[in-house]
């Protein structure tokens, strides 16, 4: 099996692997294929990820995945971030092989779930807060 020099180097120097401590959103996902495991965490200041961190219990092109996602969407913003596509991750890697193609599946879907975990969380912590009304009752 042939991979690019990319996706080696990222998986021998793997970027922002690890955790966030008070993650603003958590995103988990696992391979059917495979069973390998991908989760992100995020932090994010005024709609952009400022942080990203990874841990992948997988095979290393499912961490060569995991580390250029983490690069690709640091400083993006949340929008620009949902729209990066496990086609662009496997392409920014310079192709992965065939038989691998399901690892890439997992990077961009992980990421997307912690964006969407994200959304919820300040929903519900809008619920938890409602506005004050303008004008006082008095
Ligand atoms: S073999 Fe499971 S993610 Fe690659």
């Amino acid at each position: 099996m042939i991979y690019s020099e990319k996706v080696m180097e990222h998986f021998q120097n793997p970027r922002n692997v690890g955790t966030i401590k008070n993650a603003d959103g958590i995103g988990k996902v696992g391979s059917p294929i495979c069973g390998d495991v991908m989760a992100f965490y995020i932090k994010v200041k005024d709609n952009r990820i400022e942080d990203v961190k990874f841990q992948t219990f997988g095979c290393g092109a499912a961490i060569a995945v995991s580390s250029m996602v983490s690069e690709m969407v640091k400083g993006k913003t949340i929008e620009e971030a949902m729209k990066i596509t496990n086609m662009d991750v496997a392409e920014e890697l310079g192709g992965l092989p065939k038989k691998k193609l399901h690892c890439s599946n997992l990077g961009a879907d992980a990421l997307h779930e912690a964006i969407k975990n994200y959304k919820q969380r300040k929903r519900d912590l809008k619920k938890e807060k409602p506005e004050k009304p303008r004008r006082s009752e008095e």
